[in-house]
C-alpha cells in the first residue's frame, strides 16, 4: 500500500531520534515534522532513561516536549546545543538552503538551529525543489509598528509581499515574539544574499530564508531514509 506523507514524516522522525546520544542538548524545531521527532524523542528519554536536555523553537515545540517528558533549558542556560533537529517548508536540491517559517516562528528557529554543532532538517520527498521560492513565500517576521514601511519596501523590490492573517480571528497573525508576518513571492538566486538583503529592510525582525544547514533527511518511499549532505 502506499505510503501517505505522515508515514514518510515519521520515517524521517525515527530515523532523526537515533542521532540523539546521552547527554546531550537538543534543538528541538517547529511543526508536524518536528512535532514527530519531539515525541520519538519522548520515547527514548522514557525507555531508556535517556538524560538530555531540550531547547524549543516555539511555543508549540515547548508545550509538546514538557507532554512528552522531556526536559527543557533556555537557550542562555544551554550553553552549546549538541543538535538542532527541525523541519522545512523547501529545501533546494543542490544547496541544501532552505525557506522556513510557514508556522511563523523561523526567527526563534534560525537563532537554535544556526548555533547548534550539528543541524538536520527532515522532510518528506514533495518539499525537494530545483530552485527555491519558486512556489513557495518567504516569510519575514516583521515589528508591528513598521509594517507600512517593510510592505512599502518589498513593493520598492518588485516582490509580491502580503500580510499574513489567520483563519477564524480577525486581524494579522502574532508571532510568539509579538510581532507580525509578511509572506513575499521574491526571487532567489542565491540564498545567502538574499537572506541578508531581507534582513537588510529595516522593521525586519528575521526572514525564512536558511542559506545553511548540515544534513538533510528526505523521507520517500524507498526504505532506507535518503541523506542529503553538501
Ligand atoms: C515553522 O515556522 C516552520 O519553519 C516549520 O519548520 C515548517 O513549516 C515545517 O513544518 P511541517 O513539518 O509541518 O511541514
Amino acid at each position: 500500500s502506499a505510503e501517505t506523507q505522515d508515514d514518510l514524516k515519521l520515517k524521517v522522525a525515527q530515523e532523526a531520534s537515533k542521532l540523539v546520544k546521552d547527554e546531550m542538548v537538543i534543538g528541538l524545531g517547529s511543526g508536524s515534522t518536528s512535532n514527530m521527532f519531539i515525541k520519538e524523542l519522548g520515547k527514548r528519554v522514557l525507555e531508556e532513561e535517556l538524560y538530555i536536555y531540550g531547547v524549543p523553537t516555539s511555543f508549540d515545540a515547548k508545550m509538546l516536549a514538557s507532554q512528552c517528558g522531556i526536559p527543557l533549558v533556555s537557550l542562555d542556560q544551554a550553553g552549546q546545543i549538541d543538535l538542532a533537529v527541525d523541519g522545512a517548508d523547501e529545501v533546494e536540491e543542490g544547496t541544501l538552503s532552505l525557506i522556513k517559517g510557514g508556522g511563523g516562528c523561523h526567527t526563534m528557529e534560525k537563532v537554535i538551529d544556526y548555533c547548534a554543532k550539528e543541524f538536520v532538517v527532515l522532510v518528506d520527498e514533495s518539499k525537494v525543489v530545483p530552485s527555491l521560492g519558486e512556489n513557495t513565500p518567504v516569510p519575514l517576521e516583521v515589528l508591528p509598528f513598521a509594517y507600512s514601511t517593510v510592505l512599502n519596501t518589498l513593493l520598492e523590490m518588485n516582490t509580491a509581499p502580503s500580510i499574513r492573517v489567520s483563519g477564524g480571528k480577525m486581524g494579522p497573525v502574532i508571532t510568539d515574539n509579538g510581532n507580525m508576518i509578511i509572506d513575499v513571492f521574491t526571487k532567489i538566486d542565491e540564498a545567502a544574499v538574499k537572506e541578508k538583503e531581507l534582513n537588510n529592510i529595516v522593521g525586519v525582525v528575521e526572514n525564512g530564508i536558511f542559506s545553511k544547514c548540515d544534513k538533510v533527511l528526505v523521507g520517500n518511499s524507498s526504505k532506507k531514509v535518503k541523506v542529503l549532505k553538501k
